[in-house]
């Protein structure tokens, strides 16, 4: 399994329905589930919390926690359910994430955090991986972050996703979190020089083909979060360009694709807009892509939508072709 390019788990967004749509544009990325807790996924609805299509693969699911029991099971159940991988969250810095002792304020914790991940790789032969900040707070230190890495390594994980800018504890929001703390690229590249044997992916801001080559020279691969959320379509740049894939399908051919899987879900009981909403990007940057966005708003977030109001998206669909055809 390569992680050479992957789209990040991101609350609210990667859930399954933008994962399958996500892999009808890509065969080659590594996807990411949201985060979801130990105990909704222990006591949780299993099935409409863990479940997906096989047709996401390869897949992982990320967990938060920091009770090692907790986060052991739920190794144990992402393995039985085919997952590929389990990677604990240590980046988030809600409030939230906070008071339930999960995500970035973990780093704190170094410890604790190999305990957990020992339990987790004695429990699983999927492998065990890490996501997390280059610092928190005024903390930000190669030397702090080589041991923190060094000491989660020695409980057995071996694959790290690094955001490259440090959690604000308090005082900034979660979407501050995302822009504010400066980017440090050069912290992840001396993180993989300082430990070869490692699998370093490197996360935060990357959204253009010449900045995946240039980190793909210096770490094992790239994660990208919102510039793929925001045009879906950029995964067909990266077959292109990164896997060498020659035939791509049109934004056309991959809405015609996933009107079949909203068919199947529908009738399953699945509302419209938990599918066509992750959809508002696919024509960004397009001719056309407003006329998308207002039918997507007009009738796919209705709260009555059903089937037949989809349908329509096709005559969408057909507009947007004629005017990308109109314009060539
Ligand atoms: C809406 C949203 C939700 C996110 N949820 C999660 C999450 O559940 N787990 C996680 O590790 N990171 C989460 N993140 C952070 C992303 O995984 C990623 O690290 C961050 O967006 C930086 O990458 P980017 O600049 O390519 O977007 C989230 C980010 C966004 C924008």
């Amino acid at each position: 399994m390569k992680r050479t390019i992957s789209v990040a788990p991101m609350m609210d967004c990667t859930d399954r329905h933008d994962r399958y749509f996500l892999r009808l544009i890509s065969k080659n990325v590594m996807l990411y589930s949201e985060m979801v807790a130990t105990k909704s996924a222990i006591h949780g609805d299993r099935k409409k919390i863990l479940s997906f299509s096989p047709e996401e693969k390869p897949l992982a699911l990320q967990v938060g926690g920091s009770n090692k029991k907790e986060l052991s099971e739920v190794a144990k159940i992402a393995e039985d359910m085919g997952y590929d991988e389990i990677n604990i969250n240590l980046g988030c810095p809600s409030k939230k994430v906070q008071k339930n002792k999960f995500g970035a304020c973990l780093m704190k914790e170094p410890n604790l955090v190999a305990e957990c991940v020992n339990e987790m790789v004695n429990v699983c032969k999927i492998p065990v991986t890490a996501k997390t900040r280059i610092g928190f707070d005024d903390v930000e230190n190669f030397d702090y972050l080589n041991n923190f890495i060094l000491k989660i390594k020695n409980a057995g994980c071996k694959i790290f996703i690094i955001h490259a800018r440090k959690a604000m504890l308090s005082g900034l929001s979660p979407k501050e979190n995302l822009n504010i703390p400066k980017l440090n690229y050069e912290m992840v590249y001396k993180i993989k020089r300082e430990n070869p044997d490692l699998e370093i992916i490197i996360n935060g801001g990357i959204s253009k083909i010449e900045e995946i080559k240039k980190h793909l020279k210096l770490c094992n691969g790239v994660m990208i979060g919102r510039a793929v959320y925001q045009n879906p379509y950029f995964l067909v740049d990266i077959e292109r360009e990164i896997f060498k894939v020659k035939n791509s399908p049109s934004r056309e051919e991959i809405a015609e694709k996933l009107l079949i899987y909203l068919e199947k879900e529908v009738n399953l009981g699945t509302k419209v807009n938990h599918i066509m909403r992750h959809t508002v990007g696919l024509y960004h940057g397009q001719i056309g892509s407003r006329n998308w966005k207002r039918y997507l708003s007009d009738n796919m977030m209705a709260r009555d939508s059903d089937f037949q109001k989809a349908k329509h998206i096709m005559t969408i669909v057909q507009n947007n072709e004629k005017a990308n055809q109109t314009n060539q």
